[in-house]
């Protein structure tokens, strides 16, 4: 099999910035991304809509590199570039993906006892369960809007069902966390002021949550958060409302976006499709490690210097930010052969969409993973002919690399 050929771009290395959120509106952003990483792998960015400058790191072995070192490259200033580090004070919600160890360890030893094999467990059944229902209800229709009445659903049903949120607040919490992680999208509010008000929200919301469940406790992570204890003292409250914020943020933004992504690249790629088919089962993980990688579902995450540094022969001084582009380590021709080619039988297949090591690596992998197979799978065992009829709308972001909208179609059964 032949490779296939990097990807073009229009812009010149001067044009190309990730920063700006209309770049990731465009057709060529692989190119662009790969020129970067080919001509000026270390770059300093200005943020043109929001924020100040930073440093894009584009290979995989940087992106690697910094997610280790936490203690020079901080989360403790914000998590993403359409921020800087006073507006982490200002917004005042800080949950452990925005605190290094020691605190973050603690932390992070506190939610683990949410996900004990028992609640994950737990949770692959309502995943079967969520998967056949969404596959129920669109199966006679032929015609769908695939985000709305597919990939979202999912997730946030999951997360929900996990944390203990109930049914009648899930929309609202659905709006909610798209308005937190919009970037610069209109339709979701777009700005840093709808951003900070959305983050006040959820963290009240998950605040509100936990007392209830420390008067009327359920099997359930909200209800271990709130009898979890730090230090010898129980979790303090203006911890616990970021932690729920952060939970259901990140359990609804990313893995929605890999599903959608997932119908697209299946669509672009009939031929994988068609393997896919073939073996069902056979496939499934790797298919699905292909779909994080393929889709990137972050962009990017954030880190801040805490000193001044020489990394990659780039001077680089504290306070400064640094962005790790996902988007762009997932594509690094050093790291992975042919990184062109959506492969569903890749392996070895180290992509970095869940992080690339270090303390922050994602929480809810695992899980994530088996939304992806499970979904993908039940779409295609009854709906083997469902593709995309049109191009993804996508999402007006720096951050999430989001689809809005795609319509497909498929025979109806
Ligand atoms: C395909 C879906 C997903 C992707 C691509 C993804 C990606 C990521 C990435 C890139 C990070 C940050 C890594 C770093 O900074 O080094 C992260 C952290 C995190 N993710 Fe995910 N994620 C996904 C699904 C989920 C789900 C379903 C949950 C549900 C609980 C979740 C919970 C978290 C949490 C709590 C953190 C913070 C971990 C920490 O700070 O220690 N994620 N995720």
């Amino acid at each position: 099999m032949s490779e296939i050929p990097a990807p073009t771009t229009t812009l010149t290395l001067d044009e190309v910035n990730p920063a700006s959120f209309d770049f990731w509106l465009r057709d060529d952003i692989h190119g662009a991304m790969a020129r970067l990483r080919h001509e000026r792998p270390i770059a300093w960015h200005q943020h043109p809509d929001s924020g100040r400058g930073f440093w894009s790191l584009t290979r995989f072995d940087d992106v690697a590199a910094a997610s280790r070192d936490w203690e020079t490259f901080s989360s403790a200033y914000g998590i993403q570039v359409m921020t800087d580090p006073e507006d982490a004070a200002r917004i005042g919600i800080r949950s452990m993906i925005s605190t290094d160890p020691p605190k973050h360890t603690k932390l992070r030893a506190i939610v683990n006892r949410g996900f004990t094999p028992r609640m994950v467990a737990k949770a692959e059944d309502s995943v079967r369960r969520r998967a056949r229902e969404i596959v129920d209800a669109v199966a006679p229709r032929g015609e769908i809007e695939f985000v709305s009445e597919v990939s979202s659903v999912l997730p946030v049903a999951i997360i929900c069902d996990m944390v203990g949120v109930p049914d009648a607040d899930r929309p609202r919490l659905l709006d909610l966390t798209n308005r937190l992680l919009a970037g610069g999208d209109a339709e979701y509010g777009g700005t840093k002021e709808s951003l900070v008000q959305a983050g006040h929200e959820l963290r009240d919301y998950g605040l509100w949550l936990g007392r209830s469940r420390l008067e009327h406790p359920q099997e359930d992570i909200a209800t271990t958060l709130v009898h979890a204890e730090m230090d010898g003292e129980a979790l303090p409250p203006e911890d616990l409302g970021p932690f729920i914020l952060l939970l259901i943020a990140a359990g609804n933004e990313t893995t929605r976006n890999a599903i959608s992504h997932g119908l697209w690249a299946l669509t672009t790629f009939p031929d994988e499709k068609r393997r896919w088919l073939d073996d069902l089962e056979g496939h499934a993980a790797t298919a699905a490690e292909e779909i994080v990688r393929w889709a990137s579902p972050l962009l990017h995450m954030r880190r801040t210097l805490t000193r001044d540094v020489s990394f990659g022969g780039v001077e680089m001084r504290k306070g400064e930010k640094v962005a790790m582009w996902y988007v762009s380590a997932n594509r690094d021709e050093t790291h992975f052969e042919d990184p062109y080619r959506f492969d569903i039988t890749r392996e070895p297949n180290h992509q970095g969409g869940f992080g690339t090591g270090g303390p922050h690596f994602c929480l809810g992998a695992h899980l994530a993973r088996r939304e992806v197979v499970v979904m993908m799978r039940e779409l295609l065992r009854r709906l083997p002919d469902i593709e995309a009829t049109g191009k993804p709308e996508k999402l007006r972001s720096n951050f999430i690399h989001g689809i809005k909208r795609l319509p497909a179609a498929f025979k109806p059964v």
